[in-house]
């Protein structure tokens, strides 16, 4: 199957089928809507409006519950662009797993926020009226369709719609606990989503590395489903996100841990995480991510190991324990190897660069 640079063996299809068989096993639905008839009348939202963070207002809020419900409500319209990018493909296994898994939870993930809005005092037919104006509404899918530009964007909607549903049960914990444990609910249940895209997208690249330059493309073009669904709230997010505690650091770390996880390896997660900054225009210090990735394109394979290395120390995770060996090996009484002294130049060099990415701008999307 190939087609536009896409390209997975018979046999890499036959464990991607396995991967999906699995993960249905453990499908599930976050809420049964049964739970929810009547919830509202107990779920003290109202309250919260009462204890918002300084600087928030009643219409904030409810602007990021909104922005919650109405994107969870188009689960078919992200749906048919799963279809569609499954049949071009040739990828049964994505349509499969969007059927049975993911469409059925997703259809229990509206009710939980709208039950919230109704109990702040909203009318349940102007609430319906605002879902029926976004289901009418046409998705612009920002990324490509081949299944593995599906799964990767799969893992980045999934992570900051779980991050977003986390900070919604935040705010309504104290005043609204029982609200708090729906939103949270929902969340676990993103959580698993990004998950499983993440080990889909994983083994697609396990078999066919050369899918990293779409997981980058991905990566580069990436945009909330609410840009075009309900850009009246999903443009204010980022507004919102620091005083809901949101640490925007932090989740772009997160991000990069995923995608340097599917690369596989350090010096393919450096080349993918290079060309992701330089499609998004990004810099590093005062260089150009597109004129680094020039330079590094010249100097082949060893610089972009050390890319992905200095990316490594910039999120925090453990360089690999063979470098930091050969950083400590010493001769018989205590002397450093030449060696040894040639890794730690070559650390310093990492941690220069290093302190010149800024990653705050992935988690902007
Ligand atoms: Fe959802
Ligand atoms: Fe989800």
């Amino acid at each position: 199957m190939s087609r536009r640079g896409y390209w997975l063996s018979e046999d890499a299809s036959r464990r991607l089928e396995g991967i999906v068989e699995r993960i249905e096993e453990k499908a599930s639905v976050a809420i049964d809507p049964s739970e929810l008839e009547g919830v509202h009348e107990r779920l003290n939202v109202r309250e919260v409006l009462a204890d918002l963070p300084e600087g928030f207002s009643e219409d904030d809020f409810v602007g990021v519950v909104k922005l919650a419900m109405l994107t969870e409500c188009a689960t078919d319209s992200y749906a048919a662009v799963f279809y569609e990018g499954a049949r071009d493909y040739n990828a049964p296994w994505l349509g499969r797993f969007t059927e049975r898994t993911w469409v059925p939870d997703e259809y229990t993930h509206t009710a939980p926020f709208k039950s919230m809005l109704l109990s702040v005092g909203f009318e349940e037919a102007e609430l319906d009226r605002e879902i029926r104006q976004v289901l009418d509404k046409t998705y612009v899918h920002s990324c490509g369709k081949t299944p593995v530009e599906l799964t990767t964007f799969g893992i980045l909607q999934e992570f900051l719609t779980d991050h977003w549903h986390g900070l919604i049960a935040k705010m309504l914990k104290n005043r609204a606990p029982h609200a708090a444990s729906l939103a949270t609910r929902v969340k676990r249940r993103e959580t698993l989503h990004y998950i499983w895209y993440k080990e889909m997208t994983a083994a697609q690249i396990e078999e066919n590395p050369e899918l990293l330059h779409l997981v980058a493309a991905t990566g580069a073009s990436f945009n909330m489903p609410g840009v075009s669904l309900t850009p009246e709230y999903q443009l204010r997010a980022l507004e919102w996100m620091p005083t809901m505690g949101a640490n925007l650091d932090r989740n772009s770390r997160e991000i990069v841990r995923h995608l340097f996880d599917i690369a596989g390896n350090t010096q393919r997660a450096g080349e993918m995480l290079l060309e992701v900054a330089a499609l998004r225009g990004m810099t590093l210090g005062k260089v150009s991510a597109e004129r680094a990735k020039a330079v590094l394109d010249r100097l082949g394979g060893r610089g972009y190991t050390l890319l992905g290395e200095a990316v490594l120390e910039c999120v925090g995770l453990p360089i690999p324990a063979e470098i930091q060996a050969r950083a400590d090996a010493r001769l018989a009484g205590g002397v450093p190897t030449i060696g040894a002294l040639q890794e730690r130049l070559r650390g310093m060099l990492r941690t220069s660069i290093a302190r010149r990415i800024d990653l705050s701008s992935l988690s902007k999307a």
